[in-house]
């Protein structure tokens, strides 16, 4: 079964036992557990509040969680900085994307994450051929990616031109180019019109079937039901159930959390 609510086993790509998250006395992410195989593309769904980025925040060094253990590939994540958990191959997508605006979109995808200054700095003044080297690489790379997202023809432009969808494009090039093991994605669909939803669909499909592993934090259903197996589903800060998108969308506790929420 690749995901539960209960203690999970250890074997999973990604591992998350007992995590939780309190600001002040508020329980943002309560005791969530579950377990993601590698070549998942799984789901993560609920009413607004639930968690569900906090959940991604914890998970990918953005904030610290209160306690819980997180495992990528059998390796305890859990309290390791953000650029940590990047370089070792969890990557993520931000509800809002922000882009550098005065940057053009190829000088943004080749951003390097953050924490790798001070290292860089120390090669370039070593290594210059290696650095030159590398530059080169991460350049072929940041053409090849957004060429595959269908920005190619953007590259040379600022990034403020951008619509919120091609901005959502735009993040999934830039956490490429990194090579992740998993890529969490936080409402991809979100203000996205619907020809580009539908190419966003598809190069998620095409990089699950290279071997990307996703876990997709979504509010639109046909999206969901399209994609995502297994669902999870949060409310409250809990993890309320998980299954396939069918079980899961017709089940009453999952309707009783939508109708119940405060949105
Ligand atoms: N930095 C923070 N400080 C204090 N409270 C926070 C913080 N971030 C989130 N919260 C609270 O934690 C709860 C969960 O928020 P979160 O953003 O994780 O929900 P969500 O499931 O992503 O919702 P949405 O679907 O609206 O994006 C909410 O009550 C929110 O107000
Ligand atoms: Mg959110």
């Amino acid at each position: 079964m690749p995901a539960n609510t209960g203690r999970p086993s250890e074997d999973g790509l990604l591992v998350v036992d007992a995590l939780s998250k309190n600001f002040g006395g508020h329980q943002a992410v309560n005791q969530v557990s579950f377990v993601l195989q590698a070549g998942a593309i799984g789901g993560l769904i609920g009413p607004n509040g639930a968690g569900k980025t906090t959940l991604f925040n914890c998970l990918t060094g953005f904030m610290p969680a209160s306690s819980g253990r997180v495992l990528l590939d059998g390796v305890s994540i859990a309290g390791r900085p953000a650029s940590a958990v990047f370089a070792a191959g969890l990557a993520r997508t931000f509800q809002i994307p922000r882009p550098f605006p005065e940057m053009t979109v190829l000088e943004n995808v080749m951003v390097a994450p953050r924490g790798q200054i001070g290292e860089r700095f120390w090669t370039n003044w070593l290594r210059p051929a290696v650095v030159a080297r590398q530059e080169r690489q991460t350049l072929a790379a940041a053409r090849h990616w957004l060429d595959f997202v269908g920005l190619s023809g953007l590259v040379h432009e600022p990034a403020r031109i951008l619509s919120g969808g091609q901005r959502k494009l735009l993040e999934l090039a830039r956490v490429m180019v990194a090579e992740p093991k998993i890529v969490l994605l936080d409402e991809p669909g979100a203000g996205v019109n619907p020809a580009l939803l539908d190419q966003i669909v598809d190069k998620v499909r095409a990089l699950n079937a290279q071997g990307t592993t996703f876990l997709i934090i979504e509010h639109n259903m046909d999206l969901v039901a399209a994609l995502c197996s297994p669902v999870m589903v949060m409310a409250e800060g809990r993890l309320l159930l998980s299954g396939t998108a069918d079980a899961v969308l017709g089940d009453a506790r999952v309707v009783e959390a939508y109708l119940g929420s405060p949105a």
